[in-house]
């Protein structure tokens, strides 16, 4: 009988047993799918919500090009390269800084669609044989290819005066900006994309292109001299860029940091590449980028500290994306990307890859968009897409 008993309570003990594993793993899968469900939301809201933006802009930039009268190929050429897709990532983040200031979704417009002419501008012009010398872009031949080279420079500058053309007449469209907004958009917008913005950064690129092939080798060298520490000492020295990248101003002035690719090179370590580096991806990339959000911020007469707080989280995404960007070029796929890649290894670029290696790159572009968040975490919800979008530079394939 108490024989009995016992095998009773051993086979009910089992039996418990093999119960709480089963409500156990159960309460792991549901909140696993809970968790995932949750996550796949979210990316699909987000990416809902990145949709709707970018018809708002495709259409914008339809109903601008749709006012102006210009020569027949001049315009094409125009269509051609501004109506080729793209990420449009850079009027979307005007959109969304605006809305984080409470901003008039219809008094963004304009200023987002000035960007992506600037921005497409700049591609039609980095492509051209005389500076990166690409075949595709955007998924097709590239304008010069099409077009030929002198109305491709033309259509890059047609492009960057209709910019200027789209926000100052937005005075008397649907919007209620004012002429003194207007006034602070042109300057950002000038300041972002000129000498001490993207066109400077251009510069620079292409300067240390030529030094390229002989100092990375130095600065690799270098780096691995430096063992276990060659990552660490790269993170230190961005982040000294990404510091002083803050106290350039809202104006733009001119860094001094600016590199001096005149300069001997015994004079100049690794760290200081690393840093250079920065200061040309900032400029040629992360300038427009903060712009973009300045941009919306403007728009949305936002506070200082709004503003402040939305340039430096640019500044952080801008280094983010073109550190993506010299990683795509190493790893993506010509179909996804639109481009060609491997182009920057042809061309002896200076890179984030190319100096620090992969891992290390991926590394430190993960760590600006954190800091970018926490830069507009104390904005709460309404800063969700923007830190969705600053997840995306890193993220994405393309
Ligand atoms: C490419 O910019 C040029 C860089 C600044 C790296 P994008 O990757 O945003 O290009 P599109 O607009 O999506 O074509
Ligand atoms: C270009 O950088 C930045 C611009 C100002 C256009 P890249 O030369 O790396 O851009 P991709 O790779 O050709 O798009
Ligand atoms: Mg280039
Ligand atoms: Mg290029
Ligand atoms: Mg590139």
């Amino acid at each position: 009988m108490v024989r009995f008993s016992l095998q009773w309570i051993a086979f009910a003990e089992v039996l418990r047993t093999i119960c709480f594993m089963c409500l156990d793993s159960a309460g792991i899968c549901c909140r696993t799918f809970n968790f995932h469900v949750r996550l796949v939301m979210t990316n699909s809201v987000f990416t809902e919500h990145l949709h709707e933006l970018r018809a708002m802009i495709e259409a914008a930039l339809v109903e601008e090009l749709a006012k102006v009268s210009w020569p027949g190929r001049l315009k094409s050429a125009v269509e051609y390269s501004l109506l080729a897709g793209g990420k449009r990532l850079r009027p979307v983040l005007v959109l969304l800084a605006n809305e984080v200031c409470g901003g008039k979704q219809e008094d963004a417009i304009p200023a987002a669609c000035a960007i992506e002419m600037v921005h497409t501008y700049s591609l039609i012009h980095d492509d051209l044989p005389s500076m990166d010398d690409d075949d595709f872009r955007r998924g097709r031949l590239t304008s010069h290819k099409v077009f030929g080279e002198a109305l491709a420079i033309l259509a890059g500058d047609c492009l960057l005066t209709l910019a200027f053309e789209t926000i100052a007449t937005s005075v008397t469209g649907a919007g209620t900006i004012s002429g003194l907004q207007i006034a602070e958009q042109t300057r950002i917008l000038a300041s972002a994309a000129g000498g001490s913005g993207m066109v400077g950064g251009q510069v620079l690129d292409l300067e240390a292109e030529h030094e390229a092939f002989v100092n990375v080798k130095n600065a690799e060298m270098q780096l691995k001299n430096t063992g276990e520490h060659r990552c660490e000492a790269g993170v230190t020295a961005v982040q000294k860029d990404v510091n002083s990248a803050d106290s350039a101003g809202v104006q733009g002035e001119r860094s001094p940091l600016i590199p001096d690719f005149g300069s001997s090179d015994s004079n100049r370590t690794a760290e200081t590449r690393v840093v250079e580096l920065s200061q040309i991806h900032r400029m040629k990339t992360g300038a427009l980028i903060a712009g973009a959000l300045e941009l919306g911020a403007a728009t949305a007469s936002a506070d200082a500290d709004s503003r402040n707080r939305l340039r430096r989280f640019g500044h952080c995404i801008g280094l983010a994306f073109q550190i993506a960007d010299d990683l795509l070029d190493v790893t993506g796929d010509q179909t996804r990307l639109g481009k060609k890649p491997g182009r920057d290894a042809d061309l002896g670029k200076l890179t984030y890859p190319g100096l620090l290696g992969i891992e290390c790159s991926r590394a430190k572009a993960e760590q600006l968009v954190q800091e970018a968040c926490d830069e507009i975490a104390v904005f709460g919800d309404r800063s969700r897409w923007l830190r969705e979008l600053a997840r995306f530079i890193v993220e994405r394939d393309h």
